[in-house]
C-alpha cells in the first residue's frame, strides 16, 4: 500500500474469483500483488468488495458459460447495493482474451475486460474505469508482463502457505485441434532465468518449501545461461535446486514431445524433484491423436513412460483425456482404455470433447452424440478411479516423506503433501513447513492416513 493511501485510511477491498487452471491461480495471486501496491486489500467475501475480478477460463463451453451466470448474480448484487458503496466489476483471463468487447455487450454490468497478457497494467486501467470509462484491453503487450509486476507480497505468500506456483513459461505453439490456449494465451514465451531465480528466492525467503513451475507447455521452457549456453527445463531445475531453504520442486503441464533426455535424467539425479508427473496424452488411438494434431503416436507415449519410470521407478503419472473427439469410434475409445490400463495412473482428468469457436476441431465432420460421450466418459472415469484406489492402497505400509502444510481437522492432526501430491493426514507435533517421515497406515479415496515416525 502506498504511504498516501495509508495516511487517509483509503483501503479498498478486492475479491478475485479464479476459474480454470493453475496458471490462472498464479495470475490471480499476481493481480492481487499489483493491486496491493495500489491500496487494495484482499477479501474473501464478494459483498465486502469494492472491486470484483473474475479470472476466467475458456477451455470448455461449460467453463466459459459459468462466467455469465456469475455475472448475472453480480448484476443483482450491484443493483441492491447502497450507492455510497460503488462496485467495480472486471473480467480477466482467457474468456476476456477470447471474447473481448463481446463481454460488455452480453453483460453491460462489466466495467473492465483485461486479457491474461496485460494484467500488469490493471492499476492504470482501473484509474480509467474510475474516471467513468469502460475499458477493454486484450492486446498482447509488447513489454514483458512479468518484468512489470511488483515483488511478491510477503504477507500474501506466507498466508498461502509453504507451497507456491511460479509461472516460467506461457502460451502454446502446438495448436492441438481441440484447444483454445494458443489463441487465448498467445505463442510460447519463456521467462528469463534471472527473473525466475529471483522470484523463486523471494518465495523461499517468505517461507516457501516447495515450488511448482508452471507453463502451458512447461517442458518447452528454454533460456540462456550467464555464459551464453542454451538451457532447457532440466537445467533450470538444477539451478533452482541450489537455492538454500528450497526443499522440493515440481513442474506442470508437460507435453510428451518436449520430454528431453536431460529432463528425464533430472528425475533420476535430482532428489528434490518430486516423483509425480502430469503428462497428458488425450487419446490412445493413433488415428485420433493425428486428428488432434498431437504430433506423436500412442506407442511413443508408452515408450516415454517406460523411460521415465526407468529413471525414477517410484514416479506416479497423471494425465488428461478427451472422449468423443470428432470421428472417435468405439474402437478408438477402446484404444484409450487400453492405454490407460497399460500406464496405470495415480490419478487422471477426463473430459467430454467440447467444440470451441475458432478451433479446427469445431468444424470437423462426425461430431459424437452427447449420449455416447457420456457413456465413454463414465467408463473411462470408472477405470481411472479404480487405478487411483489401487495406487493409494499400494502405499500402505510404506515409509514416506511428508511436507507439513496445515492444521488438520482433528485435534493434534496435521495435513501434509506426499511426494505424489496426494494429501496425508498425520498426528504429529511437527510444524508447518517441516518435512517428516510418516508410515502410511491407511488410505481413503483421495488421501493417505499416516503415523509420524519418531
Ligand atoms: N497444455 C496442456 C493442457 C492444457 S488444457 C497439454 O497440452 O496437455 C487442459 C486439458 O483440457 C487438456 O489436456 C485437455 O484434456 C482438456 N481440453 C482442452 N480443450 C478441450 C476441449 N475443447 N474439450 C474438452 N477438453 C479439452
Ligand atoms: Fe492446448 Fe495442445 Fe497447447 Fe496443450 S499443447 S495448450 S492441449 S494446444
Ligand atoms: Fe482455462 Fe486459460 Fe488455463 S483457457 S485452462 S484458464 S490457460
Amino acid at each position: 500500500m502506498s504511504e498516501a493511501n495509508k495516511k487517509i485510511g483509503n483501503s479498498r477491498k478486492v475479491f478475485i474469483k479464479t476459474y480454470g487452471c493453475q496458471m490462472n491461480v498464479y495470475d490471480s495471486e499476481r493481480m492481487g500483488d499489483s493491486l496491493d501496491s495500489e491500496g487494495y486489500v484482499a477479501t474473501e467475501t464478494p459483498d465486502d468488495a469494492d472491486l470484483i475480478l473474475l479470472n476466467t477460463c475458456h477451455i470448455r463451453e461449460k467453463a466459459a458459460e459459468k462466467l455469465y451466470s456469475d455475472l448475472g448474480r453480480l448484476r443483482v448484487m450491484r443493483e441492491e447495493r447502497d450507492p455510497s458503496r460503488p462496485l467495480t466489476i472486471g473480467v480477466t483471463g482467457c474468456v476476456a482474451q477470447a471474447e473481448g468487447a463481446e463481454i460488455l455487450r452480453r453483460a453491460p454490468t462489466v466495467d473492465l475486460v483485461v486479457g491474461p497478457q496485460t494484467y500488469h497494467r490493471l492499476p492504470e486501467l482501473l484509474r480509467k474505469v474510475h474516471e467513468g470509462q469502460k475499458v477493454v484491453e486484450t492486446e498482447y503487450a509488447v513489454e514483458d508482463k512479468f518484468a512489470h509486476l511488483p515483488h511478491h507480497n510477503r504477507r500474501a505468500v506466507q498466508k498461502r502457505g509453504v507451497t507456491a506456483f511460479l509461472t516460467v513459461q506461457e502460451g502454446c505453439d502446438k495448436f492441438c485441434t481441440f484447444c483454445v490456449v494458443p489463441y487465448t494465451r498467445g505463442s510460447e514465451v519463456s521467462r528469463p532465468l534471472d527473473q525466475i531465480m529471483s522470484e523463486a528466492r523471494e518465495l523461499v525467503d517468505a517461507g516457501v518449501k516447495e515450488i511448482t513451475l508452471l507453463g502451458q507447455n512447461v517442458n518447452a521452457w528454454h533460456g540462456v545461461s550467464a555464459d551464453g549456453d542454451v538451457l532447457h527445463l532440466g537445467d533450470l531445475l538444477y539451478q533452482l535446486a541450489k537455492i538454500d531453504g528450497l526443499k522440493r520442486l515440481r513442474y506442470t503441464t508437460s507435453h510428451p514431445r518436449d520430454m528431453d533426455d536431460s529432463l528425464i535424467a533430472a528425475h533420476k539425479n535430482l532428489g528434490m524433484l518430486m516423483p509425480y508427473l502430469h503428462l497428458p496424452v488425450q487419446s490412445g488411438s493413433d488415428r485420433i491423436l493425428k486428428a488432434m494434431n498431437r504430433q506423436h503416436k500412442a506407442d511413443d507415449y508408452l515408450r516415454l513412460i517406460d523411460r521415465i519410470r526407468k529413471a525414477r521407478p517410484d514416479i506416479a503419472f497423471s494425465g488428461d483425456f478427451i472422449v468423443g473427439f470428432p470421428g472417435e469410434t468405439d474402437e478408438d475409445f477402446e484404444a484409450t482404455m487400453k492405454l490407460v490400463q497399460e500406464v496405470g495412473y495415480s490419478s487422471a482428468y477426463s473430459f467430454k470433447y467440447s467444440p470451441r469457436p475458432g478451433t479446427p476441431g469445431a468444424t470437423m465432420k462426425d461430431h459424437i452424440e452427447e449420449k455416447v460421450k457420456d457413456e465413454r466418459l463414465q467408463r473411462l472415469q470408472a477405470l481411472i478411479l479404480d487405478q487411483q484406489h489401487q495406487f493409494l492402497q499400494s502405499k500402505i505400509g510404506q515409509r514416506i516423506e511428508v511436507l507439513v502444510e496445515k492444521v488438520g481437522r482433528h485435534e493434534g492432526q496435521m495435513v501434509g503433501r506426499s511426494p505424489w501430491l496426494l494429501p496425508v493426514a498425520v498426528s504429529t507435533n511437527a510444524k508447518i513447513g517441516e518435512i517428516i517421515a510418516v508410515d502410511v497406515t491407511d488410505a481413503s479415496s483421495n488421501s493417505f492416513l499416516g503415523r509420524a515416525v519418531n
